[in-house]
């Protein structure tokens, strides 16, 4: 379970730290819910979460009911009863660790009413652990911690395709932007060249269902270099890169770089980095979904091997690529389009808001090119 947990959250802050809007370039507006409710207190929560269970793993009859514990009982937070018959001295210092996170959280609310000079400010509920009783952990704490790691991890994925969403609507935004600046002769150059991109970006050879047998072939001809035939046993431990038992999301990922090749160059104007990375996460919530049947975040070897053995496995049903999809409505983009335009600061602050953006998306793309 600590490698589990601590998995899932580190996963978790990875999100969360690469797609974070850039909330501070904005000087005029200081963002102090950000500052500290943000990203800042998520890494301190993270650091309780691996305090508490470093602390539970010390105790070999608790690590050894956890190993033996399904993952259902791990998600649905049974395994929290456990609780009970773990030593006085853990429960010692487990009650510490909590006590010391209540006092991080109370020091956090002061620092943040003294910025605000404002002493109404409502204590913000952090589900991570039972304010209720602020003297000892419990197995109400242990399971609110697991409810919690868990909920961020499917909020992470929401959250990604939003901001997805955003960034595309943001571009839709400027090209008509720059449509509409021009006009004649010189605006068909412009559509046409749009069109003529767009055309490009499309061409490419098809892509294979992600986590079908034709796909996972093409890895294990072209990018392993194996000559027999495809055995999924040694492909699953090729592929387990920390040789853990599972396959994390990073290491799912890894398996679609080359479906990814086909359709995104890196230098080449038509494609677009940013679509690639999400591309990228959508294959892996599609194999998930399909494959990782507990729903604990990994491909463990046999869930691996249950999915090589459906029928379904053969088939290749292709991949339906973002240059066939919109990721907003049209009445979602006539929407954005009609706020931007009748802000009455936004046509100056636009152009430099969208350096800003584009400086942010570069940054971006860096953080998830392979
Ligand atoms: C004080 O806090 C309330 C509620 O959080 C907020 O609506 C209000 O704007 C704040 N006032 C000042 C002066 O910061
Ligand atoms: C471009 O011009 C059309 C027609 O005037 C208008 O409907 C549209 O909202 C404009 N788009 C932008 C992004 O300015």
């Amino acid at each position: 379970m600590r490698r589990k947990l601590l998995k899932i959250f580190l996963t978790t802050v990875f999100i969360y730290g690469c797609v974070a809007p850039p909330v501070t370039k904005n000087k005029e507006q200081p963002n102090e819910e950000a500052d500290f409710g943000g990203l800042e207190n998520y890494m301190e929560y993270h650091r309780y979460l691996r305090e508490i269970v470093n602390t539970l793993e010390s105790d070999p009859e608790f690590k050894r009911k956890l190993e033996k514990a399904s993952e259902d009982d791990i998600r649905s937070g049974k395994i929290a009863y456990e609780l009970e018959f773990v030593s006085h001295h853990v429960r010692t210092r487990l009650d510490e660790i909590k006590r010391t996170e209540l006092d991080r959280l109370r020091e956090l609310m002061e620092r943040k009413a003294n910025l605000m000079e404002n002493n109404s400010i409502e204590d913000p509920t952090h589900h991570h652990l039972d304010h209720e009783n602020p003297h000892t952990f419990e197995i109400e704490d242990l399971k609110k911690l697991i409810a919690k790691t868990t909920e961020d991890l499917a909020e992470a994925d929401r959250k990604r395709r939003e901001e997805f969403k955003h960034y595309e609507l943001q571009k839709e935004y400027e090209k008509q932007q720059k449509l509409n600046e021009t006009n004649g002769d010189e605006r068909a150059k412009l559509e046409n060249e749009y069109k003529e991109m767009e055309e490009k970006h499309k061409k490419h050879e098809k892509l294979h269902e992600p986590g079908h047998k034709q796909q996972l072939e093409e890895v294990w001809e072209e990018q392993d270099h194996m000559q027999q035939e495809f055995n999924p046993k040694t492909f699953f431990m090729l592929h387990d890169l920390d040789s853990n038992g599972l396959w994390d999301e990073t290491e799912v990922k890894a398996l679609f770089i080359k479906e990814l090749d086909k359709m995104y160059q890196s230098g080449a104007p038509e494609d677009d980095m940013r679509e690639r990375a999400e591309e990228m996460e959508r294959m892996r919530e599609s194999v998930f979904k399909e494959v990782d049947l507990n729903k604990d975040g990994f491909i463990d070897y046999n869930e691996f091997m249950a999915q090589t053995k459906r029928n379904d496995f053969q088939q290749d049903h292709g991949w339906q690529g973002l240059d066939e999809q919109k990721p907003y409505t049209d009445e979602e983009l006539e929407e954005y389009v009609r706020q931007h335009q009748y802000h009455p600061f936004f046509g100056y602050a636009i152009s430099n808001y969208l350096e800003v953006m584009g400086f942010e998306i570069e940054c971006f793309c860096a953080a998830y090119a392979f």
